[in-house]
């Protein structure tokens, strides 16, 4: 993958896409948290509510410096998507009764804060990604690093022994090799769609892997789709990437069954992107953006 790759030219692969990135760059001042973000970075964060904007924006500054995501620059990591899926009273009874929860390139983590927010216990909620530093900003965003008893690892999903812990002051906490297996519901939010076409589906082959071997462990997201499914070349690395419609989607999941012998249920829908967003992907992206919509999945094994 050509991204952040640990690599001796990861800075100034970085530095090149965070030109190529630019345009996903929101300026500040543009910036609105909605009311459920505004009341979690109040009463969660305990941030005084004339300084929440303030503050976000100097901690997007520095994400931004880690890896130019236009999920970062464009302020996307303010939408808890979770609270829209469709399974979310589901999945948040679940976790209130001890099931465990792993969000997957996680960054922020913003989604496993709102469950926190929501009355999940934080011990059952773990968080993976590539870069140790997003880990460490994630407790800055949310002001939460002596208070969430979550465990976040640092590693590559494409090497599951690579995983290393990445959180301290928890008393006892499960390795990540010991999670493995052991995970009843993975979020995996704007990850899958990194990656080209055979990465991606052996990312999906390790995430399979990390699941529960049980009836009813659920991959649930929202990642970048299109009512075009088809190969698209995207601004950020300047690689080529499919995008699916949830004809395709199943179609790749059919395939991750018959690799790791296992059966899901693919349940995906494409939900309008808006047109806010609609305009910063225009300007952008290199490709024709007609079509492109958020594909919401929730996949449960059978
Ligand atoms: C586009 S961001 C999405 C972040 C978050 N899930 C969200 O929806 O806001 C993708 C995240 O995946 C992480 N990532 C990229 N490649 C990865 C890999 N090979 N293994 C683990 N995490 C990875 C990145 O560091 C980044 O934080």
């Amino acid at each position: 993958m050509e991204t952040d790759s640990t690599s001796s030219n990861a800075n100034s692969t970085a530095e090149r896409d965070r030109a190529r990135s630019a345009a996903w760059f929101i300026s500040g001042d543009k910036l609105s948290p909605s009311p459920f973000a505004r009341d979690l970075f109040q009463r969660y964060s305990r941030i005084p509510a004339d300084n929440i904007a303030a503050h976000i924006i100097a901690v997007r500054e520095k994400a931004w410096k880690v890896y130019p995501y236009p999920c970062i620059g464009s302020f996307r990591f303010l939408d808890f998507a979770i609270v829209e899926s469709p399974i979310y009273e589901t999945v948040l009874e679940r976790l209130k009764n001890g099931a465990k929860y792993l969000d997957l390139g996680c960054c922020f983590a913003q989604d496993l804060r709102a469950l926190v927010h929501a009355g999940v216990p934080s011990e059952n909620l773990f968080g993976a990604d590539l870069q140790s530093d997003f880990l460490e900003l994630s407790y800055e965003l949310f002001n939460d690093k002596d208070s969430l008893k979550s465990t976040f690892y640092n590693g590559d999903i494409f090497d599951l022994t690579s995983f290393q812990l990445a959180t301290s002051g928890i008393p006892n906490p499960v390795p990540f090799q010991k999670l493995v297996g052991d995970v009843d519901i993975l979020s995996a939010r704007s990850f899958l769609h990194l990656f080209g076409q055979e990465q991606e589906f052996k990312a999906a082959c390790q995430m399979v892997e990390i699941m529960k071997d049980k009836e009813g462990s659920i991959i649930m997201g929202r990642q970048v789709g299109s009512h075009e499914p088809g190969f698209h070349s995207i601004s950020l690395g300047r690689r080529e990437v499919f995008r699916h419609n949830p004809e395709t989607w199943k179609g790749l999941w059919r395939r991750v069954g018959e690799a790791t012998n296992t059966k899901w249920d693919v349940q995906a829908h494409l939900v309008d992107i808006g047109a806010e967003f609609r305009d910063s992907i225009q300007s952008a992206e290199l490709a024709d953006i007609k079509g492109r919509a958020w594909l919401e999945f929730v996949i449960t094994k059978l």
